[in-house]
């Protein structure tokens, strides 16, 4: 089992589906619990800001997500919201989702669900509270980071109709939204810390590989 944790943009769900893919693992994004929960929401008319409410709709929410790194999706319902779960009108909210501790309680016990149900020979698990909360005992413990410019220019390139100062406010403050809650900027005891600012994508997935294959995961 491996944890990754790391702010927007630092590349963590690219990263660890191709270093996924390589090893053989299984991939689970847990970000996109958090986003197919304020879709379902915004779907319903649920209030985000209104914590039982949200914490109500966990009771009939489908969530089903794929750990084939070859073949990733996202569904609630039956739905297929692979896409939509990345609309800003999803990211504008999911902070909010994301701050209820209740809400996070229930989503832990989720990713250790997907993680034991894995029939690989390991999973890799990204978010921001991997490392430290869901599976502080896992074999491999990672936080890949990157400087903010770095992050802010990843970003505006995969979206680039936005302007980059649009961009560059966008992700600190969702940073700084998500970081009051957990703290995924500092690495945690026993985190080893990958710095991808002047990484590549190919030298960074193989950062992360050959770190799971010297650390020998099962
Ligand atoms: O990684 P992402 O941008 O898809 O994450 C979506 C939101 O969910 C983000 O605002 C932070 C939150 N999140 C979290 O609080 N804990 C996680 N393990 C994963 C994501």
């Amino acid at each position: 089992m491996v944890a990754v944790d790391g702010p927007a943009g630092s590349g963590k769900s690219s990263v660890s589906r191709a270093a996924a893919r390589e090893l053989g693992f299984d991939y689970q994004d847990s970000g996109a619990a958090y986003r197919a929960l304020a879709w379902n929401a915004l779907e319903h008319g649920v209030d985000t800001e209104d914590a039982d409410a949200v914490l109500a709709s966990l009771d009939d929410f489908d969530y089903r997500i794929g750990t084939d790194p070859d073949d990733y999706f996202v569904r609630v319902g039956g739905t297929d919201v692979t896409q939509a779960i990345r609309e800003p009108r999803v990211t504008g909210v999911v902070s909010a989702i994301a701050r209820i501790p209740a809400v996070r309680e229930r989503l832990v016990e989720l990713f250790r669900r997907v993680i034991e149900a894995s029939d690989r020979p390991g999973i890799i698990t990204e978010g921001r509270d991997i490392t430290t909360v869901v599976a502080p005992d896992a074999d491999v413990r990672i936080l890949l980071t990157a400087s903010e410019e770095a992050r802010m220019a990843r970003r505006s390139a995969e979206t680039p109709e936005h302007s980059a100062r649009a961009v560059a406010e966008q992700l600190s403050s969702r940073d700084a939204q998500d970081s009051r809650v957990v703290d995924f900027m500092n690495a945690a005891d026993g985190v080893t810390t990958i710095d991808s600012t002047n990484l590549d994508f190919d030298q960074t997935v193989s950062a992360v590989v050959d770190l799971v294959r010297t650390s020998r995961v099962e």
